[in-house]
Formats: structure tokens, sequence, C-alpha cells
């Protein structure tokens, strides 16, 4: 018979403790949102779904109509869950509360709701990506959502493509559902995914690649020199997804442009890191690891580097004998 994702974070909810229910059920508002979105996705050609929205973002980005309708599905499902204390999403500029007291709420789940939006009038892969905190009474509630990425109690992301896949880690390894349309339920396709300790891709925008620090093109010299391939797609959430079941390693160096990165810590690369540790990979800023950066603000952004152990030790290395040879 199927597993559902419903039963099986019920298991998962076991192993947390949490009897009352509140994690699977706070679980279960992000796949009605995804499922949400996903139909309109399906139909965005024939829906007035595609395009910009028409106004910017805190982050002075041009909305896709798309993504102001994954936000409001995302506040809607959520919203609606009094486990949940807070939201945070990319497309807000503060957290989102509820005409309900934060003390009752036991969770924080931070998303960007729409990930590779650049991507959705060509109709190629884009994701939800979400991030789960416990609110920590000792702490204010913008101490709570500025935990470092260790203190995670569950991430996971849905790319929206062929297929609908959702991917999530609860801390006790990564797992994958597939969407069946004709019951309208995520459904078990993969426990404990185990990402390769090897892979024959990088994945990273060479068009920056002539304003990286130094070490990151010596590395991807060194990738094309053993023969790497090279991949793509423009949806953090595709290249990771690509990057978790055939190994190798994505990049989002320092840039001119973004000396910071591009990603954001709290909804692109905390989540992913998370995932992607889980899997048996490695998630590094440069040096150390993603998880253990004190966030500052909640749109901060960081270099995001992910991928198999190989890849990313031997990233470390580049990285440190470029450091040592200044
Ligand atoms: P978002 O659509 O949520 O703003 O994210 C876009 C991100 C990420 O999905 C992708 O990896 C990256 O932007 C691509 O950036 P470049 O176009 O600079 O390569
Ligand atoms: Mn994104
Ligand atoms: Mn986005």
């Amino acid at each position: 018979m199927i597993t559902t994702v419903q039963q099986h974070l019920l298991q998962e909810q076991q192993r947390h403790g949490d009897a009352s229910g509140t994690f699977s059920w706070l679980l279960g508002g992000i796949t009605l949102a995804a499922k949400m979105v996903e139909a309109k996705i399906r139909s965005a050609g024939l829906g007035d779904v595609l395009g910009a929205f028409g106004a910017e973002n805190v982050q002075g980005e041009q909305q896709q109509k798309l993504d102001v309708y994954a936000n409001n599905a995302m506040i809607h499902c959520l919203g609606l869950r009094d486990s949940v204390a807070a939201l945070v999403s990319e497309e807000d500029e503060e957290p989102v509360t509820f005409n309900r007291s934060v003390e009752r709420g036991k969770y924080i789940v931070i998303f960007d709701p729409l990930d590779g939006s650049s991507n959705i009038d060509v109709n190629v892969n884009v994701g939800t990506i979400f991030s789960v905190h416990r609110r920590v009474p000792a702490l204010s509630l913008d101490e709570s959502i500025l935990q470092p990425g260790t203190e995670q109690v569950a991430a996971g992301y849905v790319v929206y493509g062929p297929s609908t896949v959702l991917v999530y880690s609860a801390g006790n390894g990564v797992h994958s559902f597939t969407l069946d349309p004709t019951i309208g339920a995520f459904v078990l396709s993969k426990e404990h995914m185990v990402m390769p300790e090897k892979g024959p891709y990088y994945s990273v925008n060479e068009a920056n690649l002539a304003t990286w620090p130094e070490g990151y093109r010596t590395y991807v010299e060194e990738l094309r020199a053993e023969g790497y391939s090279s991949r793509y797609i423009g949806s953090l959430v595709a290249d990771f997804h690509r990057t978790l079941l055939k190994g190798g390693v994505f990049l989002y160096p320092p840039t001119l442009k973004q000396p910071k990165g591009k990603l954001r810590l709290l909804y692109e690369a905390n989540p992913l890191a998370f995932l992607a540790e889980q899997a048996g990979g490695m998630a590094s800023p440069g040096s150390g690891r993603v998880l253990e950066i004190k966030p500052t603000g909640i749109h901060q952004r960081t270099p995001f580097m992910v991928g198999s152990r190989w890849e990313m030790e031997r990233l470390a290395a580049v990285l440190t004998r470029e450091e040592e040879a200044r």
C-alpha cells in the first residue's frame, strides 16, 4: 500500500515526541499550499498567472504573479494553523503574525514561496523552499527567527517539474514524495536518500566567473580538467534536486555585484544545507558550515556552495591553498 506524506509525518512526529500532532498538522499546511501552487503552474499558460505582477518585493525584484500567488497560498494555508507563531517569507519585509497570541504558536515557518521566478514564463522547473524552527519561549520572536540553521526542526522543498516532488527531512533522513494527481496526495517515493559521494556535474552561473574570488576559478578549472560536465538551470531548487540525486556540486560564490552572495540564508541556504547534511553531503559559505552562521537579518544573503563530500572537501582544500598563497 502507499505511504502518504501525512502518514510519514505522523511516524516522524512520534519520533519527535510531538504526540499532539501539531508538527504534522503544520506540514500539512505546506503540502496543501504546494498543491494549490502546482495546480496554478499546470494551467499557467491558460490562466492569468504568467508575467510580472507589477510590484517589487523587499529584495527590489520584480514580483511575478506566481510569486504573489504562492506567497498568498503559503500564508493562507499556514496562517490557519495555530501551531504557527510567525511566518517569514522572501516576499514580505517583516515576519507575518496573526491576531492570536504568538505564545500559542510552537513553530516558525520560513519560506521562499516560489524559487526560480525567472523560469516561470519559459516553462522550466520552479520550486518552493521551507524551513521550520521552534519558537523558543526564553527568546524574543525575532531571536527565535534568527536561530542558526543547526536548530531547524525540519526543512524541505517542492520542485514543480514533469512531476511534482516534495523532499523533506525532520532530522531523521531525507525522504521524497511524488504528487499522485489521481488521488491528490504526495506519495512516498524514496526514503533515507543519500547524496552520491562524488558526482559528474558542477553547477554554477559561469557568467560571473571573472568576478569570483580567484580560488573558485581555480576550482572550476580543475573540475573541468577532470572531465566534469556542467548543468545550470537557474532555479536553485532544481539545481539542488539534481545534485541530491546525482551528486556533484552547486556553487553561488561571492561576485562583484553580490560580494556577500546572492542566495538568502534563512529560506534558501539553510533549508537546503540541512537536507544536504542529512543526506551525507556538505554545505559551506566558503569556509565552515552554512548551518553554523548566526543570522542577523531575515533577508540576509550568503555565498552558498553545496554538494557531495568529495567535491566539497576539494573546494575547501583549493580555497585554503589559495588563501595561504596570498
Ligand atoms: P528566486 O526566484 O526565489 O528569487 O530565486 C532565484 C535564485 C535561485 O533560484 C537561483 O539559483 C538563482 O537565483 C539564479 O541566479 P542567477 O540568475 O544570478 O544565476
Ligand atoms: Mn529563491
Ligand atoms: Mn522566490
